[in-house]
């Protein structure tokens, strides 16, 4: 689960640490799917598509729009990595803590940073008491050399 920061014309936005497990399967794999699901509405959104790090800029901005000690957190977590015990990320904590203790920006790792997910393909799910769910596939098709966004309906 991560906090999906943002929305916008490019695709779907989130932060997270390049050296993480996920991190490195994105590099390897640069395909991801991102999958909203409300309990209690029995609703489910899936969205799919190709992703890529977001600019430095972009990153850097929302870095250092973060709590100090969230920015601290994220230089001192060496994110899916094995800790030896919390100790260790509480001394790491307090050192980069007196370090930054006065004012001044904190500088952001080359490491954590942004992802933007292009959505190729959108799955609406509504369940039903039935158990004829509904389902609504979106996909983008090339029509008179214009994309538009084909709906199709699945089978629950
Ligand atoms: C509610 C919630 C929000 C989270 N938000 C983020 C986030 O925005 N970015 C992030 O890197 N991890 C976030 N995490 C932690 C991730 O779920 C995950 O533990 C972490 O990113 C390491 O994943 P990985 O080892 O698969 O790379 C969140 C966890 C929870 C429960």
């Amino acid at each position: 689960m991560v906090l999906l920061k943002g929305v916008d014309k490019g695709g779907f936005v989130w932060y997270t640490n390049y050296e993480s497990r996920k991190g490195h399967e994105l590099s390897e794999n640069p395909h991801a799917a991102l999958l909203f699901y409300w309990d209690g509405l029995n609703r489910q959104v899936r969205v799919e598509g190709s992703v890529q790090k977001v600019s430095e800029e972009e990153s850097e901005q929302y870095f250092h729009s973060r709590p100090r000690g969230s920015q601290i957190g994220a230089i001192v977590s060496k994110q899916s990595t094995v800790v030896p015990g919390r100790h260790v990320l509480h001394q790491q904590y307090k050192e980069l803590e007196e370090k930054y203790s006065k004012e001044g920006l904190i500088p952001k790792p080359k490491h954590w940073g942004g992802y933007r997910l292009q959505p190729n393909r959108f799955e609406f799910w509504q369940g039903q008491t039935s158990r004829l769910h509904d389902r609504l596939e979106y996909f983008p098709q090339e029509i008179d050399g214009k994309r538009v966004w084909k709906i199709v309906r699945l089978a629950p």
